[in-house]
């Protein structure tokens, strides 16, 4: 059976390594890695630590790119690769423009796709822009859907998606904490040695969505700003997303602040460890809020709604939006009361006991493709 995976940015190769790591267990599969490249350094880094070397790499990142320059570079290069590796199944994670457009090239070979991570919504085709519509999308195509939790599920089967093709199985996040996460880590990134070595409280930020830019980044900023003035003896770390656009609001803002630590992207190893040993993380991620519910870290999501309930729901997410004061009062509740911290903080994990790969090969190996293919 020959399979391929295909992503192009950090969080899918994080969330795709895994199940890549778990095929190579199985002698009968032929896995063929395909990558956009719609990211570059910040995807090199997670092939890295995952040491693994894809076969194909479509290298369609430009600086400032559009959704548009994504979606049609992807389509056209996909074609000759299917064409030539005709695979059984082509398997897509989530929702950023390399997995919609993969997955429409797919079908275009009437190729068989496997949706990993479906079912996440917010029913806001707007916001996340433009995940919420990729995911929709690739759920129109998928002929199988690989549903993180149960709510993801109910989610498709309540858009028509036939039971038998949907199947729990956690989120491979979890996964990949098996090669990211050690005691004792070693940190690569020298000023994040000397920060945890300090043993000051560590507040970790990231934020660079696309429905941010402008206004909300920098009100994001500014509150940062702002809570870094007020705790002076605290440090917060901030890696730096490589979009220009991004980096302009962020730097100009917070560059000259002592206790700011405006850091290049992180590689995956050092991400997972800072984040463990983290006091609080703010955010407009998707990936974090699954992740640091599992380290006991509370998340302040930097958004106004998600399509992550299920932390919310147990307590250790909450949704703050993106306005300077709310921001503001809600990290100033945790810093001062110990009361609102312990409320949040406790590990949790709703996305899966990190055999969330094991079950979707199962899967995948029980399944006759013959009736999809022409
Ligand atoms: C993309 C996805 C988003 C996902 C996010 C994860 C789309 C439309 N957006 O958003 O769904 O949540 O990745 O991070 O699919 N850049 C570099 N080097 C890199 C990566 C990016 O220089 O390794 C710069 C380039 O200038 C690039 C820009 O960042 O043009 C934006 O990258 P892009 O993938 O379009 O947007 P993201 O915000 O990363
Ligand atoms: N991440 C990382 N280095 C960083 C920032 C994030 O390895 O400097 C990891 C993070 O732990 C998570 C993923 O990247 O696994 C999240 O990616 P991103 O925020 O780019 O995308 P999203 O989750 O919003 O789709």
């Amino acid at each position: 059976m020959k399979v391929m995976t295909v992503f192009g940015t950090r969080p899918e190769a994080i969330k795709m390594c895994p199940l890549v790591l778990e095929m190579k267990k199985h002698p009968e599969i032929q896995s063929v890695v395909c990558l956009t490249g719609q990211h570059k350094e910040m995807l090199r880094q997670v092939m890295e630590a995952f040491g693994i070397t894809e076969n194909y790499n479509l290298n369609i990142m430009r600086p400032r790119q559009t959704i548009s320059t994504i979606l049609s570079d992807i389509l056209v290069g996909m074609d000759n690769i299917l064409e030539k590796e005709k695979p059984d199944i082509v398997l897509v994670h989530g929702d950023t423009s390399t997995s919609f457009a993969a997955a429409l090239s797919a079908f275009n070979h009437h190729i068989t796709v496997g949706h990993v991570e479906a079912g996440l919504r917010t029913y806001n085709k707007y916001s996340p822009f433009p995940e919420e519509m990729n995911r929709c999308l690739t759920a129109r195509i998928a002929d199988y859907h690989f549903a993180p939790t149960n709510n993801n599920r109910n989610n498709l089967l309540r858009e028509g998606i036939d039971g038998e093709k949907i199947f729990v199985t956690g989120n491979t996040v979890i996964d990949s904490f098996h090669t990211t996460v050690k005691n004792n880590y070693v940190f690569s990134e020298k000023v994040l040695t000397g920060l945890v070595d300090r043993k000051r409280k560590i507040v970790l930020i990231t934020a660079h969505r696309r429905e941010n830019w402008g206004q909300p980044l920098q009100n994001i900023c500014d509150a940062i700003l702002d809570l870094a003035r007020r705790y002076s003896d605290m440090d917060f770390v901030y890696p730096v997303h490589l979009n220009p656009v991004v980096r302009e609001t962020v730097f100009g803002t917070l560059g000259e602040q002592d206790n700011i630590h405006l850091l290049d992207p992180l590689d995956v190893l050092d991400m997972h460890n800072l984040m463990s040993r983290s006091f609080l993380v703010l955010t407009d991620s998707g990936g974090l809020q699954e992740e640091a519910p599992a380290f006991g870290v509370p998340v302040l999501v930097l958004r106004t709604e998600t399509e992550r309930p299920e932390a919310v729901e147990a307590g250790t997410v909450k949704v703050v939006g993106v306005d300077k004061d709310t921001i503001i009062n809600e990290a100033r509740l945790l810093i001062e009361s110990a009361d609102a911290y312990h409320q949040m903080a406790h590990a949790v994990n709703p996305y899966g006991d990190g055999k969330a790969s094991e079950r979707i090969v199962n899967c995948i190996l029980e399944r006759d493709y013959s009736s999809f293919a022409d």
